[in-house]
């Protein structure tokens, strides 16, 4: 029911206005005057600087001694006193900088994803932002695609519970509460299956399969009450989503009940013109209109046509009054209207030093994300006072963030001063530490100090080698064919294999690399993601055992690029492999490949040794599946327990496999717990074929174990 005060202030707007309060602009355009000539893309906009005192929102880049500038001078010029809205891409941290996302899901603990939304929020509501575009919740498959940095990864059920405590985190239960700020799930729809993993491209797939994999997680987001949803810039049955009213009213809206604010991706409502949706400016405002977006984000076509269409009887007025509306009301729910400014401080948000806490936090949420792949005779963990050598373009690197690092304020730990921290600076030694170039400047290999790599390190007790991409060359416009290493990182595992010495390769990546080359140069391989300002000592503190590695992977890593993509709850195929008979040729398969992926889904190892025994599944007055689980030796670790279930036989074909449930259990050493999970009838159902959700009775696997491809099994009739 809309409050009083805000049908009246929508009563008493002009049409200008409503379709001011629906644009979002960059901040340069604040404080010009009618005398600027506005050039360049500004000028493209054609906004009128006098136009400015009237616009809804603003996008990124303000700081709180600016929004509170901003927003003072806005409401003295604003007619009808609404106060601006900003926005921001607070993807993994304001200040402090957290694991990029993909890392974060791979901790598959949720309730350090709700603290790291929590963390975000309240340094960026300092900082007087009051939306951030996150939880980016896109399923992903494609390695090649740079935005997979951005998501937590390839399982619907995994993405969904990562997303959900991301919307508590950030907007807690009143948006009005110190430190909370709106969230905006993100990029809706199925932006994440770009064709060829290439940047911005196709997405076409069935409407069972966009339900099945694809939009479970937005809509944990709407059912965790999130406030608004961003449109994404790809086609959704080949028509693009920010013009999409199946999608954004139908689906969205009227199916989900979704009543939040929608906002398009940065120019998408002009780019229905590229797309081929829209003939002109007029059209695309018309079809987004109709669709229901309600704020345009970086083109002014509604500010410009929307009038026209109302007066040739194209668009009925009624359709901004409900946008406005819901845009109102998010700003009254943030409590804008008493307090213009909410949480904004210059005094916290310029302090001279970053917050100790929450470098904790961020330090405690990194070594929870890294994931061990390779630890073989127990190279890790590192023992103080052994020589250790460090080589590589992240041995002594700062540039550990990841993308969408915010403020950049501040330098991040890095892995040489992470381990200088734990034990000597005199017992380690460092080469070929050259910083490594970036695709975008056309280099992205360091210099060849191979030779001179060997020569100093040959004599240390153990050798690091710290390794990966640019972290540049990872989020928008990061989409790359090739996965490897770059060539002198390769040659400089394989040239420290001649040591003798083991050799553990920390990668830094935003995404699954192509570690085959360098797998079997490494004693221990150790997936690091970018993990924020923290990087160095999340990172010391696995490799030194203060922390029991506890990370599974969210996604993936593939033997080649050329296996992508490869993802575990793939469906079964008429002809399926059988690892028992390799010789047969006609079945699913390559000549030159494993089917399966290099790491699978959920895998990641201990320092403590996990045994499962007693697995059981009963059906007495509830469907329960158990397995005691031990921690077979002298070192507390976590496991996470993941439960699987496979659907036989049904009216349409069912995944191999589907993570329905997991339980991140703390052992002790020599400790055992019993996991339970009840199979309960929503795990079991699907979109059938007309996409409606049912259940079918037949034949189920039920699985439990440590990973999607290691687990027990048990088949069971169920009615
Ligand atoms: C970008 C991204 C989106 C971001 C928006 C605002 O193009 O696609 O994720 O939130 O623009 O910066």
């Amino acid at each position: 029911m809309t409050k009083p005060f805000i049908q009246e202030l929508v009563n008493e707007m002009t049409l200008d206005e409503k379709l001011a309060q629906l644009t979002q602009l960059g901040p340069y355009y604040w404080g010009l005057d009618d005398t600027v000539d506005l050039t360049g893309p500004f000028k493209e906009l054609k906004i009128k600087p006098h136009a400015i005192e009237n616009i809804g929102s603003v996008l990124n880049g303000v700081g709180a001694r600016n929004a509170i500038e901003m927003q003072t001078r806005h409401m003295q010029k604003s007619r009808q006193k609404i106060p601006l809205l900003f926005m921001a891409d607070v993807i993994h941290g304001y200040r402090t900088i957290l694991p990029i996302p993909l890392a974060l899901g791979c901790s598959f603990d949720l309730e350090a994803c709700e603290r790291f939304a929590e963390l975000a929020a309240k340094e960026s509501a300092a900082a007087g932002i009051h939306v951030t575009f996150s939880p980016m919740t896109d399923l992903v498959r494609d390695p090649r695609w740079g935005r997979v940095m951005e998501t937590s990864g390839e399982d619907p059920y995994l993405n969904a519970r990562v997303t959900e405590s991301m919307v508590r985190g950030y907007q807690g239960k009143d948006l009005k509460e110190k430190g909370r700020i709106a969230a905006c799930v993100k990029h809706f729809a199925g932006y994440g299956a770009p064709e060829g993993g290439r940047e911005y491209n196709t997405v076409d797939m069935s409407s069972g399969v966009l339900r099945e994999f694809y939009l479970p997680a937005y809509k944990a987001a709407v059912d965790a009450g999130v406030a608004m949803v961003m449109a994404a810039f790809n086609t959704v049955d080949r028509i693009p989503a920010t013009g999409n009213e199946q999608l954004l009213r139908g689906i969205l809206r009227e199916e989900w009940g979704f009543n939040g604010v929608t906002i398009a991706d940065f120019n998408s409502v002009n780019e229905l013109i590229p797309h081929g949706a829209a003939v002109d400016g007029r059209e695309a405002a018309e079809k987004s209109l109709a669709a229901g977006l309600d704020i345009e984000m970086m083109s002014t076509h509604y500010l410009h046509h929307a009038a026209d269409l109302i007066e040739q009887g194209r668009l009925d007025v009624a359709l901004i009054d409900e946008a406005v509306i819901r845009v109102l009301e998010l700003k009254d729910a943030l409590g804008l209207f008493e307090n213009p400014f909410k949480d904004a401080d210059p005094q916290v948000d310029e302090a001279a030093e970053p917050n100790a806490e929450h470098l904790q936090t961020a330090r405690q949420l990194g070594a929870s994300s890294v994931v061990l792949l390779k630890n073989d005779n127990e190279a890790l963990p590192l023992k103080r006072g052994m020589k250790i050598g460090l080589a590589g373009p992240f041995a002594t690197s700062i540039h550990v963030l990841g993308g969408w690092a915010g403020t950049e304020k501040d330098p991040a730990v890095s892995l040489y001063t992470g381990l200088s921290l734990k034990t000597s600076a005199g017992d380690i030694l460092t080469a070929m530490t050259g910083e490594l170039g970036s695709m975008l400047e056309g280099v992205f290999d360091v210099e060849d100090g191979i030779e001179e790599a060997f020569h100093r390190l040959k004599d240390c007790d153990v050798i690091l080698a710290a390794v990966g991409e640019n972290q540049q060359d990872t989020g928008e416009g990061g989409s790359k064919t090739n996965l490897r290493l770059s060539p002198n990182q390769e040659k400089l595992i394989w040239r420290l294999k001649d040591t003798g010495k083991k050799i553990v390769t920390i990668v830094f990546s935003g995404r699954p690399l192509e570690l085959k080359p360098v797998l079997d140069a490494s004693e221990a391989l150790l997936q690091a993601w970018f993990l924020g300002s923290e990087s160095g000592n999340s990172l010391a503190d696995v490799l030194f055992g203060d922390y029991n590695p506890s990370g599974r992977l969210s996604m993936s890593f593939p033997y080649t690029v050329g296996q992508i993509p490869v993802y575990y709850n793939a469906y079964s195929t008429g002809r399926p492999y059988d690892p028992m008979y390799p010789q047969v040729r006609y079945v699913t398969r390559y000549l030159d490949c494993p089917n399966d992926p290099l790491f699978c889904f959920g895998y990641g190892l201990s320092y403590s040794n996990f045994a499962y025994s007693s697995f059981k599944v009963e059906a007495a007055d509830k469907l329960v599946a158990s397995i005691e689980v031990e921690n077979a030796s002298d070192t507390d670790g976590k496991e996470t327990v993941q439960l699987y279930i496979h659907d036989v036989s049904a009216s349409v074909v069912r995944p191999v496999k589907e993570l329905k449930g997991f339980r991140q259990l703390s052992l002790a050493a020599h400790e055992k717990q019993v996991v339970s999970f009840e199979i309960t009838r929503d795990m079991l159902m699907f979109y059938g074929k007309d996409d409606q959700l049912v259940f079918e009775p037949g034949e189920f696997d039920i699985m439990i174990g440590r990973n999607s491809g290691d687990h027990f099994t048990r088949r069971i009739h169920i009615d």
